[in-house]
């Protein structure tokens, strides 16, 4: 009966490939621009504090809810709930999770088009010997544009589904496991290139020095949302990947490796990009230019700048390829399981719908720029109602469900591999499913909803 119902279902092989598979949708455009952006600008070392307490005691947890809810129901994140919880309305939440796929993809590939766009001039050259105001002014041109942005993001939403069409063990865990590592050598480059530039201490002070004067109430909260977003909880990506997890892994060890990596790499990010932002006197407040317009500003000054803007280019590219992977599978896991689709029917449905919801993505940037209802581009909408109001409602919504729904019983027997491993730390993890993570997520929700209305 179990075996109709859960007909050959793809699995990664092993550790490695879930870890570089799940490191991969948690590193990404969140960890190489905006991780070191909001870093700064919170007060530097002691952001860095808060941010990674965050991390540790309530991403990380939620992310072990999410492996634990997938690993135990053996479905896609609609259907979990439905398993778990047959009858209620619990399977909201991987509804909710659906919906914040296809807005978080249609605008994240807006920018990750644009990463291939500057792959593109960067093999091709075309930032040497330009002046500021010449790069400025063409990134300007490039991305209020009409056919070129809309062509590299449907190039990129292509690579997305080719790789996910392939499945779970030969397209994702496949690419995943030779593209991370590739990422981490690349930004560990890039770093020490940065960090040895004349001028890179000032970058580094500007990161790390905990300047406790610049920290209030909402760097408290920009680091919970940036934790959040970092790690991918919140939509039912995790509960999707913990799916594919074998029994014999260890899950709460998972967690805590997928959070260190993210953690390091964010970390790397803001040592590749500080220190060269003030050896060039660049104001690193800059924004979305510091990447597309301040960086190659500083490659075409640097010694090697060349092959040092392909490299990075290649980089942010990759991580966010391995991101998209992740968000386009929870819809494609959804509608080959829930929906009886074939893998390859599910991948092309999934990817051109969001597709076209993301031709309004891009062009909020040109020729859409002026349509603004309720005072948002589409660009801003999705990504506004996607990560303000869905992710952490949906991280508040899983921490409850596995707290207080799926309960202590079946969260230890799922985390300790039926008794295969010991779980120390059980009661703890109980604690902060059920009060910490809710109640913490909630003043985020609540702030930025206030906030940003
Ligand atoms: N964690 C990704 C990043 O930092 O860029 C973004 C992301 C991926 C968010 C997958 C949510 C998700 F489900």
């Amino acid at each position: 009966m179990a075996k109709m119902n859960n007909p050959v279902r793809d699995s990664f092989s092993g550790r490695l490939g879930i870890i570089a598979a799940a490191v991969g949708s948690a590193v990404g455009l969140g960890n190489i621009w905006r991780f070191p952006y909001v870093t700064g600008e919170n007060g530097g070392g002691a952001f860095l504090l808060m941010y990674l307490l965050f991390v540790i005691a309530i991403g990380m947890p939620v992310m072990l809810a999410e492996f634990s809810v997938g690993r135990r129901a053996q479905r896609n994140a609609l259907g979990s709930f439905k398993k778990l919880a047959p009858g209620k309305p619990w399977y909201l939440i991987g509804v909710m999770g659906i919906v914040a796929s296809f807005l978080i993809l249609a605008f994240y590939s807006t920018i990750a088009g644009w990463t291939l766009e500057y792959l593109f001039q960067a093999a091709g050259n075309s930032f040497a010997g330009k002046s500021s105001a010449e790069l400025s002014a063409s990134f300007d041109q490039f991305h209020t544009g009409t056919f070129r942005p809309l062509i590299w993001q449907i190039a990129f939403m292509v690579l997305t589904a080719l790789i996910i069409s392939s499945g779970v063990k030969r397209g994702i865990e496949k690419y995943t496991k030779i593209l991370m590592p590739v990422l981490l050598l690349l930004i560990l480059i890039v770093s020490i290139r940065s960090v040895t530039l004349p001028g890179a201490g000032e970058g580094l002070r500007f990161l790390f020095r905990p300047d406790f004067s610049a920290v209030g109430w909402n760097s408290v909260l920009v680091a919970l949302g940036q934790a959040a977003f970092s790690l991918s909880i919140g939509m039912g990506t995790m509960i999707t990947y913990g799916s594919y997890i074998r029994k014999e892994t260890n899950l709460p060890v998972t967690a805590f490796q997928v959070s260190v990596a993210d953690t390091i790499i964010a970390m790397l990010s803001g040592l590749m990009i500080f220190p060269a932002v003030f050896a060039y006197s660049i104001d690193p407040a800059a924004g979305p230019g510091l990447v597309f317009v301040v960086l190659p500003n500083i490659f075409s000054m640097m010694p090697g700048g060349y092959i040092f803007s392909v490299i990075f280019f290649m980089l942010l590219s990759i991580a966010a390829l391995t991101s998209t992977v992740s968000i386009l599978e929870v819809v494609v896991a959804y509608l080959s399981e829930e929906l009886n689709m074939a893998r390859r029917t599910a991948t092309i449905l999934g990817a051109a719908s969001i597709g076209v919801l993301g031709i309004f993505a891009t062009l909020s940037f040109g020729m859409l720029d002026d349509v603004t209802p309720f005072g948002r581009t589409f660009f801003e909408w999705f990504d506004y109602i996607s990560a303000n109001l869905l992710l952490p409602l949906g991280a508040i919504l899983i921490a409850l469900f596995v707290g207080w729904f799926m309960g202590r019983k079946v969260f230890n027997d799922e985390i300790s591999s039926g008794g295969m491993f010991r779980v120390r730390v059980t009661g703890l993890f109980m604690f902060v499913l059920k009060f910490l993570a809710p109640l913490a997520i909630a003043i985020v929700f609540i702030y930025q909803l206030i906030g940003s209305s």
